[in-house]
């Protein structure tokens, strides 16, 4: 059974449930365009029945390479970006200790990042790490091409290389790429790395439930059958009910489209939990980069509550009403914490004392719920019993669906990110690559060097 509710009441004062249901002949319509591949960017649905497709000896190989790659690694690093990166990053931080970094003794290795990015200091400060850890790495990347983890992966590799030696350095690296096109498969087959393949038909930001994020989640310690389960019920539902009666996607992706056909065109994920801080950025980074075309789309955006109240609070309260919310509530913490009973009472904080942090989290929900709804920004509010591999297996799905739902319901590709070579095409330019020379004299007299 799925355990993904969506609370709806919030914004019924904005939009009513009527005008809600108007929407049902868009999503029966996206539906079909999804199962029946009908619709714009229709070789790249693989990511539709990935939770069932996937088989029990792809799972179990998985987990045994995770487990060997356990045993001789004190630090995994994943070398990648977008969608080569969130999904992954998402997860293990949903279900790691806040503090692992400084946790000693745990079993699981410490997972870090590269790629994302082009800070040289980032990479030199990695260094110094991994000069003095056992390490090994997954570089992911679908065309084999990008930038950013290309130039980190040159990095590490030199580095594993001469810390290791060549043929140990060569067991220590996993590449995870396009079946058969692409820089990064043709130097894994020459070297000779475990590799693994991202399907066809599967685009990055949609590509967490295969080995792109379920290899390092499962060197992260998480069970990965738990979390595909969970994507699978949620595939099963999505599936049997492809309507807005009975599916909570297709309530989420009409509530999105009415909204911002009301003039919202902001949504705010909202977290209580700084363990979903990267939830948040994975998922800005699938609705952004499948909606955000032809000069249309909602601009997701992120905020963790309550320390963002300190700062972003101001703005959503009392801002351009252009915003609207949607809240990922936990019902139950991990652990249990009660706030302490002081003989003085200086703070003023006697009257909770006794009760649970997670009470006054949930009073603070409902307390800023009630005062944004009162500013004029709609609450969409989407409830997990907790969190876990189960729940966030479905959340994953939940999320990728509405996703898919709402671009076809705004009338674009939610598959394509045309616009993201935009500035590749100018870096390169600016960096002299063979091929964009022609752009590089009007660029530079732009910016003036
Ligand atoms: O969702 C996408 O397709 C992108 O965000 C890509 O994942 C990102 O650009 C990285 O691409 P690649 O895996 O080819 O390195």
């Amino acid at each position: 059974m799925i355990q993904v509710k969506l609370e709806l009441d919030q914004m019924f004062s904005f939009i009513s449930k009527d005008q809600l249901l108007e929407y049902d002949k868009h999503i029966v319509s996206a539906y079909r365009k999804i199962y029946n591949k009908t619709g714009a960017g229709n070789d790249f649905l693989g990511w539709v029945d990935l939770p069932s497709a996937i088989t029990e000896q792809e799972i179990a190989s998985l987990e045994a390479h995770a487990a060997e790659l356990r045993k001789k690694s004190e630090v995994f690093v994943v070398i990648g970006i977008g969608g080569s990166y969130l999904g992954a990053r998402a997860v293990i931080e949903t279900m790691t200790h806040h503090f692992s970094a400084l946790n000693d003794g745990g079993n699981n290795p410490h997972i870090v990042y590269a790629g994302q990015h082009i800070s040289e200091d980032y990479l030199a400060d990695l260094l110094d790490i991994l000069d003095k850890k056992e390490y090994s790495l997954a570089v992911i990347s679908k065309s084999g091409t990008t930038t950013e983890p290309a130039i980190a992966f040159r990095v590490l590799k030199a580095h594993l290389e001469k810390k290791y030696g060549l043929e140990e350095a060569r067991k220590r690296i996993v590449a995870i790429t396009d079946k058969s096109r692409g820089a990064l498969k043709q130097l894994a087959d020459n070297e000779g790395y475990v590799s693994y393949v991202v399907p066809d038909d599967v685009g990055g930001r949609y590509s967490v439930l295969t080995p792109v994020g379920l290899l390092p989640i499962a060197v992260a310690g998480i069970n990965i059958r738990e979390l595909i389960e969970g994507a699978r019920k949620m595939e099963a539902m999505s599936r049997a009910v492809q309507k807005i009666h009975g599916n909570p996607i297709a309530w989420y992706a009409s509530a999105r489209q009415a909204l911002y056909n009301s003039g919202k065109t902001v949504e705010v994920m909202v977290n209580y939990e700084p363990r979903l801080f990267y939830f948040t950025e994975w998922f800005k980074q699938l609705y952004g980069e499948s909606e955000g075309k032809e000069n249309k789309g909602i601009f997701p955006a992120g905020v963790g509550f309550t320390t963002d109240l300190h700062s972003m609070g101001q703005y959503i309260q009392e801002g351009l009403r252009i915003l609207f919310e949607t809240v990922i509530s936990v019902e139950n913490p991990k652990r249990e914490m009660l706030v302490p009973e002081a003989d003085t009472d200086l703070d003023q904080l006697n009257y909770i004392a006794g009760k649970r942090l997670s009470e006054v989290n949930h009073k603070a929900e409902q307390g800023t719920t009630l005062a944004h709804v009162d500013g004029g920004v709609p609450n969409i509010r989407i409830v997990i019993p907790e969190i876990n591999a189960d729940t966030i297996g479905q959340l994953i799905y939940f999320f990728e669906m509405g996703c898919a739902l709402s671009g076809y319901m705004l009338g674009v590709n939610p598959f394509d990110q045309p616009g993201v070579e935009a500035y590749k095409k100018n870096m390169f330019a600016l960096l002299g690559k063979k091929g964009f020379e022609a752009q590089t004299a009007e660029l530079q007299a732009r910016i003036k060097q």
